[in-house]
C-alpha cells in the first residue's frame, strides 16, 4: 500500500514509519509522498536522506483555499497513494480532500482524545492543559480524520503514566516516544491489513 505522509516540523513520527518499513514491519508499505505545510520543516530533510519525493504546499501561496485543497489531492492522487498519514500535519485540510479521502485519513494527536483535543490543541499544548488538570495519565490517540477536529473515529490510543516531576517538555517527549511513535506504525499495519472497520463512527479492530 502506497502512503501519503503529511507534516509540518520534526518529522519524528515520519521517522517512525520509515524505520519500521525499512525493518520490515511495513516493508509493503511505500511512502509515495511526504507533504510539508511549512518549507522549514525538518521533517524535509528526513524525506530527502531516505529518496522520498516530497512537496510543500502551503494555502497561503494559492490564489484561493480551493484552489490549494484541489492540489493537495491532485498531489496524492498523482503518486498513487490511498491513505494519507498526518504526522504532525498542523494544518487544516480542505473538505475536498477530506471528502475523496474519506476513511482514508488518519491523524495522531498528542493526548487521549476526547481530553486535551480540538482546535488550538496542538504540539505543546496538550501536555500543558494535561499537567495544568492534573490527570495521572496521558497518551497519544490515532483515528481517523473527518470535517471537524478531532472527532474522527478513534483507532488507537496508548498510555503513559504522569510523573510528579514532568514538565511538558518532558512529558511530551515521552509521549512521542513510547505512544506516537508506536502506535502510528501500529495504525498503518492494522488498516493495510484490512483489520480495520467502521460503523456509526466507532473504528472496530480486528484482533
Ligand atoms: C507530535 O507530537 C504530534 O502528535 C503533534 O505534533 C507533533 C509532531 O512531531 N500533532 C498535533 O499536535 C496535531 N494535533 P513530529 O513532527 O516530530 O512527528
Amino acid at each position: 500500500m502506497r502512503i501519503a505522509v503529511f507534516v509540518s516540523g520534526g518529522g519524528t513520527n515520519l521517522q517512525a514509519i520509515i524505520d519500521r518499513i525499512k525493518e520490515g514491519y511495513l516493508s509493503d508499505i511505500e511512502i509515495g509522498l511526504v507533504l510539508s505545510s511549512s518549507p522549514d520543516a525538518y521533517a524535509l530533510t528526513r524525506a530527502a536522506d531516505n529518496g522520498i519525493p516530497a512537496v510543500v504546499m502551503r494555502a497561503k501561496d494559492y490564489p484561493s483555499f480551493e484552489e490549494w485543497d484541489q492540489s493537495v489531492l491532485d498531489a496524492v492522487s498523482d503518486a498513487g497513494c490511498e491513505l494519507i498519514v498526518l504526522a504532525g500535519y498542523l494544518s487544516l485540510l480542505g473538505p475536498l480532500t477530506v471528502k475523496k479521502f474519506s476513511n482514508r485519513i488518519i491523524n495522531i494527536h498528542p493526548a487521549l482524545i476526547p481530553s486535551f483535543c480540538g482546535e488550538g490543541m496542538y504540539g505543546i499544548r496538550p501536555h500543558v492543559a494535561a499537567l495544568a488538570r492534573g490527570v495521572k495519565v496521558s497518551g497519544a490517540t490515532v483515528h481517523f480524520v473527518n470535517e471537524e477536529y478531532d472527532s474522527g473515529p478513534i483507532i488507537l490510543q496508548k498510555t503513559v503514566n504522569v510523573l510528579s516531576d514532568d514538565t511538558p517538555e518532558i512529558l511530551q517527549q515521552r509521549i512521542m516516544k513510547e505512544c506516537e511513535q508506536v502506535i502510528l506504525p501500529e495504525a498503518i499495519r492494522l488498516i493495510a491489513d484490512g483489520k480495520v472497520t467502521i460503523e456509526n463512527n466507532i473504528a472496530y479492530v480486528k484482533d
